[in-house]
């Protein structure tokens, strides 16, 4: 292996590449870094550069904002020209955004081989953009870099050679591990002992008004009993807005640095989401999470960590934070191989090739 080109694009995009970088850095191996420029902003980009210690990029696609269609194939018209220029060994992908599936259709075209790391993950409902990015990444990758043992079963089930799978564990609790002594020594900033930390972005919770009318209602009869810190992504900014709903009993913040995210979920009475990441970091951490979607990727955080799924079940969640505010959350396990020491062994799979 001589040459490792990398593509990030999107935020949890940064917290997975970070790790990997690093571990490779220590090879010696040269390596290459590809933002798509899928986000964009300071809080949702630049800001995790500097805290994750990720070099600046060698190329920034400078894509942007678009619908599914037109950001992939804008990715993939500009990522193709720098591979065929950069020549690399081998191209890593991340995750499953739209940036992850458009880099591996370019170079599965160009017979350049590509590693996806966070493969096997399924949740089984094709009405979610990212399971449609997850399974045609592993489809055409050629090297597939798991997680927990669901996603090898999973790829093992499509009919994928167990040669191309390699069970590394998770590359996200490697950041997490790395600057949680920083997230402890965050300054408080005025946020209350007891609170209740939110995110929310799927388009199936935000995009239809209904829908997001239905969440944020449950939201502020939960802020009867716990206050709501709630930092917004844009696209749940932008609705919220549009759809003109009333969220003044909820504490609105800008999307938050890694750090400082850390920090709130480490103390957080519960967390209340919609994002994969949060409920793998809230299972490591040992913090209460219920999420507001019928099905999980991640099904490991629910049968050995902190994760409870209550959907669009108001009744649920209402159940669920009870049992959390009596002191009857429910107890989980750290699962195996999220130990911090991801990057290290995909680092060494790669020297090895
Ligand atoms: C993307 C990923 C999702 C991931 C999430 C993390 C896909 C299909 N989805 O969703 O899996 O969990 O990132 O945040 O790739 N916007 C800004 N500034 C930015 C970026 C986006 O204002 O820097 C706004 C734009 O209006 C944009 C909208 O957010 O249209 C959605 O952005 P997009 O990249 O399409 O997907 P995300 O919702 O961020």
């Amino acid at each position: 292996m001589k040459h490792i080109l990398h593509v990030v694009g999107a935020r949890p995009n940064f917290v997975k590449a970070a790790p990997v970088l690093r571990a490779i850095q220590q090879t010696g191996i040269r390596q290459t870094l590809v933002h798509t420029g899928q986000h964009y902003d300071h809080k949702m980009s630049d800001v995790f550069f500097t805290q994750l210690s990720i070099p600046d990029p060698d190329v920034n696609l400078g894509v942007g904002s678009g619908s599914h269609a037109a950001q992939t194939a804008d990715i993939m018209k500009h990522f193709e020209p720098v591979v065929l220029e950069r020549k690399p060994d081998i191209v890593l992908v991340y995750g499953d955004v739209n940036s992850t599936v458009a880099a591996a259709l370019v170079c599965a075209k160009l017979l350049i081989p590509v590693a996806h790391v966070e493969a096997g993950l399924r949740s089984f409902d094709r009405t979610m953009p990212e399971e449609i990015n997850r399974i045609v990444t592993d489809r055409i990758s050629n090297l597939l870099f798991t997680p927990s043992e669901d996603g090898d079963l999973n790829l093992k089930h499509e009919g994928v050679e167990q040669e191309r799978i390699r069970r590394v564990g998770n590359v996200m609790i490697d950041s997490l591990i790395q600057l949680l002594p920083a997230a402890k020594n965050c300054p408080k900033n005025g946020f209350p002992d007891r609170f209740a930390l939110v995110t929310l972005h799927r388009p199936s919770n935000v995009d239809d008004s209904k829908s997001l009318r239905r969440v944020l209602d449950s939201l502020v009869a939960v802020s009867g009993q716990l206050d709501i810190i709630f930092p917004v992504h844009p696209r749940t900014r932008q609705r919220i807005l549009e759809f003109g709903i009333n969220v003044e009993r909820l504490h609105l913040l800008e999307p938050m640095p890694y750090i400082e995210f850390l920090s709130l979920q480490s103390r957080a009475s519960v967390v209340i989401t919609d994002s994969g990441g949060i409920q793998e970091e809230t299972t490591y951490l040992g913090i209460p999470c219920l999420t507001l979607r019928n099905n999980t990727e991640r099904p490991v955080t629910v049968e050995l960590g902190t994760n409870v799924l209550v959907g669009e079940d108001k009744s649920k969640l209402d159940a669920e934070l009870g049992n959390i505010l009596a002191g009857k959350a429910k107890k989980g396990t750290v699962p195996p191989l999220w130990d911090g020491h991801t990057g290290d062994r995909i680092a060494q799979i790669l020297a090895g090739l």
